[in-house]
């Protein structure tokens, strides 16, 4: 499989965990033909890399989805733009419309755009305009188009500009240009949301069991890019609204985590900055 496949494995367990992820079309992207593979692929993965995964993204995804509702809640005509959308369903949950842009490499924009209008003709998803646009986020001249591109589309308005289950994918060096940059072109009050991986995550059992399992089934694949808080405390243009992880997620929506399910837990983090 190549990198895209990784869009079926997370939206695999937000369809598994939908009570918690409140993706409530995330199966729906898995039953395009060229998917059948999928289930198969997400119990390999539960059984060699970790059965716990399906909580963890399903509390990124609520956590993200809080976050762009308050923004869609604030800025009636903001910008939704998700970098690496994969197979989430964003567009279509938040409480209120939001005009949405979502990027990917093409295998996944393509597939995605059909899919939704299929979707969308047939009443399972509400109406909303999404624009998919296949962009390679590792090529710089097509990151800057994009760049240019969305703040030509924003034309002064608030961006929220999520970048969920990438950052690991990405040199350290792009992830920090594309938000420095987009800290520069963007209003006040942009907001910038992603997940990372900080060093100490190499020590978890589930590092080795993802690299493992990625070295074996992904075509290409280079290892992660692990990210320490020297990146966060250089971005300049921002201020940190919040920090926060899979286990202190799991503890506010879930409540109490019993001891061992906290250390089977990988410790992904979760950051909300925005543009003063
Ligand atoms: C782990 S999935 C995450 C998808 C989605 N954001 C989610 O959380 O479910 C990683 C996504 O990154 C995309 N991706 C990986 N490398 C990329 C690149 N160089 N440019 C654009 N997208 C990329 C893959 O196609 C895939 O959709």
């Amino acid at each position: 499989m190549d990198i895209s496949s990784t869009a079926l494995l997370t939206a695999a367990g937000r369809a598994r965990r939908a009570d918690i992820s409140l993706d409530r079309y995330a199966a729906y992207w898995m039953q395009a033909q060229e998917h059948s593979y999928a289930p198969q692929l997400g119990e390999s993965y539960a059984q060699e890399v970790c059965s716990r995964e399906d909580i963890g993204l399903s509390l990124r995804n609520r956590f993200f989805l809080k976050h762009l509702n308050a923004f869609a809640e604030a800025w009636i005509d903001g910008v939704f733009v998700n970098l690496a959308a994969g197979f989430t369903s964003y567009p279509y949950l938040v409480d209120k419309p939001v005009e949405s842009f979502e990027v990917d490499l093409p295998a996944v924009a393509d597939v995605k755009r059909r899919r939704s209008a299929e979707l969308q003709s047939q009443g399972i998803l509400p109406d909303r305009k999404v624009v998919h646009c296949a962009v390679d986020l590792s090529q710089r001249d097509q990151v800057d188009a994009m760049l240019a591109a969305i703040s030509k589309s924003a034309d002064g308005r608030p961006v929220f500009l999520l970048m969920e289950g990438i950052t690991y994918y990405l040199d350290r060096e792009m992830t920090e240009y594309i938000i420095t940059a987009f800290g520069a072109m963007s209003s006040t009050a942009s907001v910038v949301a992603f997940d990372f991986w900080r060093p100490a995550a190499q020590e978890h059992q589930v590092f080795a069991k993802l690299s493992a399992f990625y070295s074996t089934t992904l075509s290409h694949w280079g290892g992660f890019t692990l990210i320490d808080d020297t990146l966060l405390r250089g971005l300049s243009p921002y201020q940190i609204e919040e920090l926060s992880d899979a286990i202190a997620q799991e503890v506010e929506v879930l409540g109490e985590i019993p001891e061992e399910a906290a250390t089977a837990t990988f410790l992904e983090h979760y950051a909300i900055l925005v543009r003063r």
